[in-house]
């Protein structure tokens, strides 16, 4: 599949750039630093939901409270899965949400839904309450990890783009570590036999009400996305919001500059998307949309990639271990449940610490080499993991040694998963595409992060049973699938604005279309020299990878 770029639509192209890259980017812009980290509270509820339920299940009053729910695995594996399950949903059903009512207050409806969706759970007197509790969380999940990412690539100016949607990996991070911790703690109200204390399970569940209502609330006070309001043909509103977020005023030539590149951008949408009659019902009208990813080349592989991602991301396992860590610890021999808990809260640890260079350097080293680096050390994590497990799957409790080697490795993966895929996977997909599909496509994205992250978590039990350490070499293939097809195939997109990666993905290459965009920028008064325009060079775009794609 080739993607043609246009060498004479990126040479009109003007590089704006606002300041410098990582942390020195961040700091200079505080306003939107702020919002960032706010919206990824979304995130932080993300990982705290995900990752309560695995030690609630285990504890012995919810067990006294729902012994059906206890003595049934089947049921129990459902408990975990309808979460995932309705956040597919809920990530697919909300890119046209966000299209039509914002991004803004999409994440408003998300939070309503998650507070209803907790508070069933942590009052909960039947396994109906409990499943419906769940299915509403998992909607409004699967709503922000595709909305939060999507947003904040919208507001972000291209040199701090990838930190600061990476933000929303920090938080799911921070969330799985929480909920570990906190129930950690809380298992030990009364005492963790018997006499456990209902207080045990409900407190961790009740307590993701309270970030939910602080960004609930915050929604109030959260800017609109300037590129939704310039689809919205609210041109003036999308203005005053680009300089609010730039914290420039109206005459900076810059910010004059990125708003007409939206505009172009959005008019060159205009123009080239099929025409919708004004009797065309809004349902159909979206549809005709998605049918548009399949039809249209430069879409499609924009999608595939997208897609791929997500895919690949889960099944190198990430979840397995998530989900799956003390028992995983437990079989390579490390002695006692706590000792095996111990090592899951680690597991938690690493995966947060190791997404803050991601923070600090995506923008400077770029998604690919970002991908390939991370590809080597889970590709090498998983083949020494699957190796001693071959060797030691029958003795492990004479060679504590190589237990301990493979626990180490399960740390030595998640690290590199989560500077790498973990955070990149949010950042790709709510960039590269065009305004008039973008909330779609991420949603689209998004829901298959969600199937393919059901899929592992129910294949993965019974993979171990089936192939033992054949499941690691399963993962292992994965991880090498990434690094070749992020070599061969993922153009590069650090630094690029939103509106220029046409010229990468070939949307604006087709020859009449680049005659168009040259109308359009002529009309607009932004015939280009090429130059950058700002205080420190954006490296050029790099095309070089996108012949192959
Ligand atoms: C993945 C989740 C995973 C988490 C772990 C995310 O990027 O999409 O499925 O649980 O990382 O940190």
């Amino acid at each position: 599949m080739a993607i043609a770029v246009s060498e004479a639509v990126v040479g009109e192209s003007e590089v704006i750039s606002y300041n410098s890259p990582g942390f020195k980017g961040l700091i200079k812009e505080p306003y939107i630093f702020c919002l960032a980290c706010f919206a990824s509270i979304g995130g932080l509820l993300f990982g705290y939901d995900q990752g309560v339920i695995s030690g609630v299940l285990v504890m012995s009053n919810f067990a006294k409270e729902f012994p059906s729910l206890a003595n049934d695995a089947t049921l129990q594996g459902w408990m975990l899965s309808i979460l995932t399950l309705g956040a597919m949903i809920g990530a697919l059903f909300n890119g046209p949400i966000s299209d039509k009512f914002s991004r803004r207050w999409s994440i408003l409806y998300a939070e309503i839904l998650f507070l209803i969706g907790s508070i069933l759970q942590c009052a909960a007197m039947t396994v109906a309450m409990m499943f419906i509790g769940r299915l509403l969380s998992g909607l409004a999940i699967g709503m922000t990890s595709m909305v939060i990412p999507l947003y904040l690539s919208e507001i972000a100016p291209p040199n701090i783009r990838g930190s600061l949607v990476t933000l929303q990996q920090l938080g799911i991070t921070l969330g799985i570590m929480v909920a570990f911790w906190l129930q950690y703690g809380t298992q030990y109200i009364g005492g963790t036999g018997d006499y456990q204390s209902q207080a045990a399970w409900r407190l961790p569940l009740a307590l993701q009400c309270l970030p939910c209502l602080i960004l609930a609330i915050g929604t109030f006070f959260l800017p609109y996305s300037p590129r939704w309001l310039m689809q919205k043909g609210r041109e003036e509103e999308a203005l005053q919001t680009l300089c609010r977020l730039r914290r420039v005023s109206p005459d900076d030539h810059r910010v004059q500059l990125e708003i007409l590149e939206i505009k172009v951008a959005q008019k060159f949408e205009e123009k080239t998307s099929p025409s919708t009659s004004k009797n065309q019902s809004s349902i159909r009208a979206a549809l005709e949309q998605y049918w548009q990813f399949f039809r249209t080349s430069h879409l499609r592989k924009r999608i595939i990639i997208a897609c791929a991602l997500q895919i690949i991301q889960q099944f190198t396992g990430i979840n397995a271990i998530i989900y799956y860590a003390p028992q995983i610890f437990k079989a390579v021999g490390l002695q006692g449940s706590t000792v095996s808990l111990l090592a899951t809260g680690v597991v938690g640890v690493i995966d947060f610490l190791a997404t803050i260079p991601a923070i600090l350097y995506m923008d400077r080293w770029g998604r690919r080499k970002v991908l390939i680096i991370g590809g080597i050390g889970m590709s090498i994590s998983q083949l020494i993991i699957a190796t001693l497990y071959a060797v030691y799957k029958n003795s492990w409790s004479e060679h504590p040694a190589a237990g301990w080697a493979a626990c180490a490795f399960v740390w030595v993966y998640i690290a590199h998963f989560a500077f790498s895929i973990g955070s990149v996977n949010w950042i790709i997909p709510s960039e590269i595409f065009p305004p008039a599909v973008r909330g779609k496509a991420v949603g689209l994205a998004i829901a298959s992060n969600w199937l393919s992250n059901f899929i592992v978590a129910l294949i993965y039990p019974r993979m171990l049973k089936a192939i033992t350490f054949g499941t690691f070499y399963f993962f292992l293939a994965f991880c090498l699938i990434l690094i070749v097809w992020v070599y061969f195939f993922l153009p590069e997109t650090k630094g690029v604005s939103m509106e220029q990666m046409d010229q990468i993905f070939g949307g604006s290459s087709a020859q009449e279309n680049i005659q168009l965009m040259a109308e359009i920028r002529d009309e607009l008064g932004l015939s280009g020299s090429g130059k950058v325009i700002g205080e420190e060079k954006v490296e050029e775009l790099d095309t070089s990878h996108v012949e192959k794609v």
